[in-house]
């Protein structure tokens, strides 16, 4: 589906063509490839350096065309600032950030040295600058036709594309060894992507089911349940959120396995899918109305994580669901100022038939509590205009009923660059959803969108059960550019609930 390219590895040794990257520390302190070049060259590297006032910095760069002496097409030299300090999500980045300096027009073949100016690179930090290139190189082209792609081609004055990123390192084997769970989580980004950017009209409820059985393949147990199911079950909220639209609402699980018995009941993980929000009867306006395709963001995540967790044969026992439905207005619609009952046996008055994340949650968390009785429950919406008011579109918003959970998924969020910031809970919040009619209403009022949302969400939740709530509204789709990643769906979650559950939850032996 993407261009994105799985870098392989090599020793420092081993010949190189085509497009040729090394490194450097502030200083500038070269690596030893790049000091070794520069002499090959008589000093062109260095020359080149002092005019362009390079200093190793980070996002510095040397950049030459047919380097003199040396037999490459080009020569870049990057800089790395201080690679001692250099964190994870920094050597993920600089992957990123080296991918994107290759567009393959001038060779077909990229050998990328990767060491500091003092030495190697160590094999998990290698690792993650090959993740961060992988991740970079992703993009959506599904829908340029073959003509449109040989039109915009002749427009270039070189049609090569990128066809291979050999990194060069120590260790090659070892690396390829701690690469392995990166290439699954690649995929789990990349999948989770491609749902994101795919088109409503595409992908309804019914073909989001049919790709999340796709991870049966994997050794996942899924399960699609249809309008018979969903209405046996009472999920009175989600179907009424549904039931406007031509095309029936769906509930999917997913069941990974990978702990056996021995490891307990899984951890669950739930995730909005509003395959395309109107608004419903409350219409939204035109006005970027399409961007509302990426509203099953949530359980794109979810499909991407478990995906990722299967093809890594995770230690854990994870069940993924996700709500599949389609907000429409028309003859069979919810109205405004409806009542149902949801599955958990609330009643919950409908003022707002755009706050329907809310109502397709609802249902989700009650049935992964009663079905699973999970070690924890933690979903993925994107929820709210309001989380974006609050907190822009560089963290997701936090809510948890749990100091340790909240804690532990802060730490995934500063550890993968998938940061969230936590927003309060509480009985004053919780008094802004309570209704004249029913138990709850699905709107809390002008202030405090994002938290009296997640207050409703919190009347699905059991007393005791640990829980949290991602409101991923700013960081999942019509994404900021970043080092790895430049398309509209950024695959957000994958990567941190990932890290959460090998910290966490996954079992040691
Ligand atoms: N899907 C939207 C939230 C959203 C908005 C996601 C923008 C991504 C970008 C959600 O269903 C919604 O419409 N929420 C309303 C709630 C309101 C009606 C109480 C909102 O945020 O305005
Ligand atoms: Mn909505
Ligand atoms: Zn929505």
């Amino acid at each position: 589906m993407s261009d994105q390219i799985v870098p392989s590895f090599a020793v420092k040794t081993a010949p190189a063509d085509g497009v040729v990257v090394v490194f450097a520390e502030e200083g500038p302190k070269l690596s030893a490839k790049a000091r070794a070049l520069d002499k090959t060259s008589k000093g062109v590297l260095s020359k080149a350096a002092k005019i362009t006032g390079f200093k190793g910095k980070k996002e510095q760069t040397v950049d030459l065309i047919a380097p003199q002496g040396l037999k490459f097409a080009r020569l870049v030299l990057v800089g790395m600032d201080k690679a001692s300090a250099c964190s994870s999500e920094d050597w993920l980045n600089l992957g990123g950030t080296v991918r994107g300096l290759l567009s393959g027009r001038e060779a077909p073949n990229a050998h990328i040295f990767l060491e500091t100016a003092s030495g190697d690179v160590k094999p998990a930090d290698v690792a993650s600058f090959a993740l961060g290139a992988q991740l970079r190189g992703y993009t959506f082209k599904k829908y340029k036709s073959k003509a449109q792609k040989k039109n915009s081609k002749s427009t270039k004055t070189n049609e090569q594309t990128l066809k291979k990123i050999v990194v060069h390192c120590a260790d090659p084997k070892a690396v390829s060894k701690a690469f392995a769970p990166d290439r699954a989580i690649a995929q789990g980004v990349t999948l989770a992507r491609d749902l994101v950017n795919e088109p409503a009209n595409v992908l309804g409820p019914a073909e989001f089911a049919a790709r999340a059985k796709m991870l049966s393949r994997r050794g996942v147990q899924v399960e699609v349940l249809g309008l018979a199911a969903l209405r046996k079950l009472g999920m009175n909220a989600l179907l009424a959120v549904g039931q406007g639209s031509a095309r029936p609402s769906h509930v999917v699980v997913m069941q990974w396995k990978g702990a056996g018995a021995k490891g307990g009941e899984p951890i669950a993980i739930v995730g909005k899918g509003v395959t395309f929000d109107t608004g419903g009867i409350s219409l939204k306006p035109a006005a970027g109305m399409e961007e509302m395709k990426g509203d099953m963001a949530g359980a794109a995540c979810v499909v991407g994580l478990i995906d990722e967790l299967a093809t890594r044969k995770a230690k854990v026992n994870a069940v993924g669901i996700i709500g599949l439905v389609e907000n429409m207005p028309g003859g069979k619609a919810q109205r405004p100022g409806d009542v149902v009952t949801a599955m958990s046996g609330q009643t919950v008055e409908v003022l707002n038939t755009d706050a329907e994340g809310r109502m397709v949650l609802a249902d989700c968390l009650w049935y992964a509590q009663e079905r699973f009785k999970p070690k924890a429950v933690i979903n993925l919406a994107t929820l709210t205009g309001a989380v974006m008011v609050a907190l822009g579109k560089e963290h997701a918003g936090l809510f948890s009923n749990n100091d340790k959970l909240a804690n532990w998924l802060i730490e995934a969020g500063q550890a993968t660059g998938e940061k969230l910031w936590r927003l309060p809970l509480g009985p004053k919040y919780d008094k802004m959803i309570e209704s004249k009619v029913a138990d709850i209403k699905n709107t809390g009022g002008k202030w405090g969108g994002s938290i009296s949302a997640a207050q409703f969400l919190q009347r699905f939740i059991k007393e005791k059960m640990p829980w949290a709530h991602l409101d991923i509204a700013g960081t999942a789709m019509s994404s900021v550019d970043s080092e790895i990643n430049r398309s509209w769906g950024s695959g957000f979650g994958v990567r941190l609930l990932d890290r959460l559950i090998t910290q966490h939850y996954e079992r040691r032996t």
